[in-house]
């Protein structure tokens, strides 16, 4: 690290199409802040730069659905998404957009050199068009049937049944999601970044150069590579974007994956006149924290459009995270299955950093994890009350109470004292060692592990007992502890920022500088401040009531889904009319010996007396059966169930969660009455 003099911390810029949820924080915005306040604290000159990825499909897409302009959107989930941040403490230098002037010029301008160095293929293609609407349809906008597993619902980049990725000339009989119409084949011309021709240089920079990269940053790299590149379209036909700043494009804009990452470079320039010196002095480190999904725009487009305009610095890292999942489940912003930030500093007020503890404790570094509320409540409860914030009170409480509430001078000190003294040290050293290598998880085991050694010497040490015999050793142990307390206060800091303000607030101390944690971080006969509780136990009726809320997402979940199973096909009038159904009055009822679900009926349907045979019988009884009127489709073809013959079908309406009722007129009507 010492090479460098400064560092620019990215973060993923998250499309403001929704809120941000744990599973963002989890994979990058908690890691990032982590790092950013570490180097703070240490004295290195540090930007941590985040802000709105507000151009892309979908932001259009969820405009269109919502009959609003995505300006709307965009400013609605900006502010959103950028006060729940800093209420969470993500301490950004900036938080910008991509729909800011100074960033639609700086792309602009980007591209435009790109353009006039001769760093782009000029080339047209076949896209989708849709007449009606008069416009080229992105691959989203299209929609048809998957060519490998069938579902009639498969979008034009991605089958979100099987997961296949797409184009959207795969699908089988595509349809314009604009207008329903069946799109044409159209010519369009765009610029293409020849990653083809970067592929030799990336291969040199990352697996040569950047074995240290994370292995599954590395190793996603290398499998790109290793499976050739190929040019890569940087414009798009449509109408939301950056437009395309040369002459005749109209209707074009800018690839939303060309534009974000230069939206790193806006934000650092509307921060501050010393943008460049971020961006191109050969002394400040760009290091790009962001999730799984993203590491091929971060490692491999963006490098390639950096060296392509030549006076950009690299990244020197890109620490991705894999991804977060919630109760065992792919976390969701469509399907709603998440916990959302702004929901939880609500649900939560002043915990903020037990989400951030829990969030790093559990981060997917190495691989998915799992958030569950069990588990956030048993980390808050067996390790930062009982452990964490049990030492800080009893060494708060013991000083209060023997020693005036002012830090005692220590004594004598024994082997045992001493093994403390140095565990501060190494903790510290430790704590670096892992977050300069990006492992924070270990990072944060090691800070706690610092608590569990001041909270067992307290338990071994037993001052309360020898309060009266040796009063010189308790000052000396509470001298320790407040120590271990106060250097604790600057180690927690990076994760847990709201605690340590309010543990120095306890102990009335100013912050400890990093290089000041040890056993001099306060001074003997300093007064401390009241004390107080650092963290609270957290009741089981709070997470139940969190639990509860997941079950009932669930549910929803599962009736949307079934309500919006595929629709049928249209069909005609005529298609209708050729169905015979007819009210019948059931006249008897018994359950089909040796089946759970049948029941047989017999049906008076005016003319004639009818057996059918219905899946009825888990819910209802033959007696409330009985009695009933009912609709049945009377020309449906006989068919043997269970070695009897059943000629029609009653008409059942099914609830999603698998209730049924009979479908019936709403007065008495005459048995054969027919339906139509
Ligand atoms: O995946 C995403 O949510 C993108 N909006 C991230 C963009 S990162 C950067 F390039 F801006
Ligand atoms: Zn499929």
């Amino acid at each position: 690290m010492s090479e460098f003099k400064r560092t620019l911390v990215t973060t993923a810029l998250p499309y403001a199409n929704g809120p941000v949820h744990v599973g963002h924080l989890a994979g990058v915005y908690v890691p990032a802040d982590i790092y950013a306040r570490y180097l703070r604290l240490k004295g290195e000159e540090v930007l941590l730069i985040g802000g709105s990825d507000e151009h892309g499909v979908p932001i259009a897409i969820k405009a269109r659905k919502e009959g609003v302009s995505p300006k709307a959107i965009i400013d609605r989930y900006h502010e959103m998404i950028k006060q729940a941040f800093a209420e969470l403490g993500i301490s950004f230098d900036v938080y910008s957009r991509t729909s800011s002037p100074v960033h639609h010029e700086l792309a602009s301008d980007f591209f435009k050199k790109l353009h006039d160095d001769g760093k782009f293929v000029q080339r047209s293609s076949m896209q989708f068009y849709d007449e009606a609407a008069k416009q080229f349809l992105p691959d989203r906008y299209i929609v048809g049937t998957c060519p490998h597993c069938g579902n009639e619902r498969a979008y034009g980049d991605q089958c979100e049944a099987c997961g296949t990725s797409l184009n959207a000339t795969d699908l089988i009989h595509p349809l314009s999601a604009i207008t329903g119409n069946v799109p044409e084949l159209k010519e369009t011309t765009h610029w293409y970044l020849p990653l083809d021709e970067y592929e030799n240089w990336l291969k040199e920079w990352i697996l040569k150069e950047h074995e240290e990269w994370k292995p599954n940053v590395y190793g996603q790299c290398k499998s790109w590579l290793d499976s050739g590149l190929q040019p890569r379209a940087v414009t798009r036909d449509l109408d939301w974007g950056i437009p395309v700043p040369l002459d005749d494009c109209e209707g074009k804009v800018l690839y939303v994956w060309f534009d974000a990452p230069i939206g790193y470079v806006s934000a650092t320039k509307e921060l501050t006149p010393e943008w460049e010196t971020y961006w191109k002095d050969p002394e400040t480190r760009i290091v790009h924290f962001i999730g799984k999904d993203n590491i091929v725009f971060h490692c491999i487009i963006f490098p390639a459009m950096l060296k392509a305009e030549g006076t950009y610095n690299l990244p020197d890292n890109v620490p991705a995270n894999e991804f977060l999942n919630l109760e065992g489940e792919k976390i969701s912003t469509t399907r709603d299955w998440a916990i959302w930030l702004h929901e939880y500093l609500v649900d939560f007020k002043d915990k903020q950093d037990v989400l951030r503890y829990v969030l790093t404790a559990i981060a997917p570094e190495t691989k998915d994890s799992d958030f569950t509320w069990k588990d956030f409540q048993a980390r808050n409860n067996n390790e930062l009350v009982a452990i964490y914030g049990n030492f800080v009170n009893r060494a708060l409480v013991l000083t209060r109470k023997y020693h005036d509430n002012r830090v005692p001078a220590r004594g004598e000190v024994t082997e045992r004292d001493k093994e403390v003294m140095e565990e501060i040290n190494k903790s510290v050293e430790r704590v670096e060692m892992c977050l300069n290598t990006f492992h924070f998880r270990d990072a944060l085991r090691e800070a706690m592990g610092l608590a569990r050694t001041g909270n067992k010497y307290l338990a071994d040490t037993e001052p309360w007992k020898i309060a009266e015999k040796e009063p010189d050793r308790v000052a000396t142990v509470l001298n320790v502890c407040l120590q271990v307390a106060a250097s604790l206060s600057t180690l927690m800091e990076p994760f847990m920022p709201f605690s340590s303000a309010r543990l120095r607030e306890f102990m009335a101390i100013d912050p400890v500088a990093w290089k000041d944690m040890g056993m001099n971080a306060v001074a003997a006969g300093h007064a401390l401040g009241e004390g107080g509780l650092l963290f609270e136990k957290i009741e089981d009726k709070t997470i139940q009531m969190q639990v509860d809320r997941l079950e009932e997402k669930k549910r929803r979940l599962a009736a949307r889904e079934t309500q919006s199973a595929p629709a049928k096909e249209d069909v005609s009038i005529d298609d209708f009319g050729r169905m015979d159904i007819r009210v019948g009055t059931v006249v008897a009822a018994e359950k089909v010996a040796k089946t759970k679900k049948l029941m047989r009926l017999t049906v008076d349907m005016g003319t004639e007396q009818r057996t059918v045979v219905s899946g009825i019988a888990e819910q209802f009884s033959p007696e409330e059966v009985t009695g009933k009127q009912v609709c049945v489709v009377a020309n449906l073809m006989p068919r043997m169930l269970k070695g009897i013959e059943s000629k029609g079908m009653i008409l059942m309406a099914e609830d999603p969660d698998g209730k049924l009722s009979f479908v019936a007129p709403d007065k008495a009507v005459e048995p054969g009455a027919i339906v139509r």
